[in-house]
């Protein structure tokens, strides 16, 4: 996969714009609040369908302005394509592809692939759940497009499942949704889990690589349902709904199901989030990520494009190499404040100032 260019317009502080990037490394720097995150956000929209700092679309749009445009050109196994959005204040987002407009999200998730290291991203370990679950979502989304579909049904059953709670009390209707939601909350808890036992070899070695073997990580997803296969869990989240009416229904929303899943991360069998030091948990969201871009290619055949925003400066030494090492022969747009960029070994470099874009 490779990102060749990206195109802005009213996007953000950004005027017009259109940015090219090549093989290996690409640095953007620049000033606090010159614009560097502003593309990285651009370009990571396009593999997850939204802003990776959790925007609203509207505020992504240039101050004063009513619309704005994004775009990317890029390569994947199957050739070159163009992806672009508008999104505006007024009417519906608009999505094209190859400049036809499309009218399905699926159509163009899995296209374009990327994963995104922030230093938001230690939420991962040091969050609540909804993080974890956020990360195995966008993730899942772009190897499995299907999933996407999956997720809007899951969260659709689970908002009218919550209305009725608060509403009606008919147990036959309740009855209705309860299996509805039980089958679309192990469709999404039994993809979670898959993928999940998938990534946990790759982030295991990643890290224990990263800490020089002396350190063991594990990772562990948890469910309120048991079972292995869709109809065990299917089964079992059925159970714990008819068995938990009551406490739903004077509670008033849906206690169970897979919006309650979660992964707790263990180094030396040590829950991470309340024992691992502040190194600890870097590393093991940096393992996390990378094994986000080894899963990504033994899924689809190829890396993605990795987007690092300003992450390197917060890590010692010996994890920025290893970091820079792990990443090499893959294409890497990555961010920093600072001017002397003789530290990186790359040949595209691209300065920002207020908005405007300068390659050297
Ligand atoms: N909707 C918008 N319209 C115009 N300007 C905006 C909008 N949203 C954010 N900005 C501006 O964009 C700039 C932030 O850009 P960005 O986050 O890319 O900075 P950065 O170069 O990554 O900075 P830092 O090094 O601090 O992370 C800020 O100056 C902010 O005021
Ligand atoms: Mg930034």
């Amino acid at each position: 996969m490779q990102l060749n260019s990206a195109e802005f317009h009213l996007f953000r502080n950004n005027d017009t714009a259109r940015l090219r990037f090549y093989d290996g490394m690409n640095l953007i720097y620049g000033d606090n609040g010159a614009g560097k995150t502003n593309v990285l956000e651009a370009i990571f929209f396009f593999a997850a369908g939204k802003s990776f700092r959790g925007s609203k679309e509207r505020e992504m749009i240039r101050f004063g302005e009513n619309e704005c445009r994004i775009g990317i050109e890029f390569r994947n196994k199957n050739g070159q394509s163009e992806l672009a959005v508008k999104l505006s204040k007024k009417e519906k987002k608009k999505i094209y592809r190859n400049g036809i407009e499309m009218t399905r999200l699926s159509g163009y998730f899995g296209q374009f692939r990327s994963v995104i290291f922030s230093p938001d991203h230690l939420d991962l370990v040091k969050g609540g759940p909804e993080e974890r679950r956020r990360y195995l979502d966008i993730a899942i989304c772009q190897s499995y497009p299907v999933y996407i579909a999956e997720l809007s049904e899951f969260n659709r059953v689970l908002m009218q499942k919550n209305a009725m709670l608060r509403s009606i009390s008919d147990d036959g209707l309740l009855d209705i949704y309860n299996e509805k939601l039980a089958e679309t909350s192990a469709k999404i808890t039994l993809r979670r889990r898959r993928y999940f036992e998938l990534l946990l070899p790759f982030a295991k070695g990643i890290y224990e690589e990263m800490a020089t073997n002396k350190e063991m990580f594990g990772c562990e997803y948890r469910t309120q349902a048991d079972g292995n296969t869709f109809d065990e869990l299917k089964n079992s989240y059925f159970e714990l709904y008819s068995a938990k009416k009551e406490h739903e229904k004077e509670r008033g929303f849906t206690l169970y199901g897979a919006h309650k899943d979660d992964f707790t991360i263990y180094i030396n069998e040590k829950d991470a989030r309340s024992f691992g030091s502040q190194g600890q948990q870097r590393s093991s969201v940096l393992a996390l990520k990378l094994a986000e871009g080894e899963m990504s290619r033994s899924i689809t055949g190829e890396y993605p494009v990795f987007l690092l925003d300003d992450v390197l400066s917060e890590l010692d030494d010996n994890r920025k190499t290893f970091v820079l090492e792990k990443l090499k022969g893959k294409q890497v747009i990555i961010t920093d404040c600072s001017k002397n960029t003789s530290r990186y070994n790359c040949n595209n470099k691209i300065f920002v100032e207020n908005g405007k874009y300068r390659t050297e």
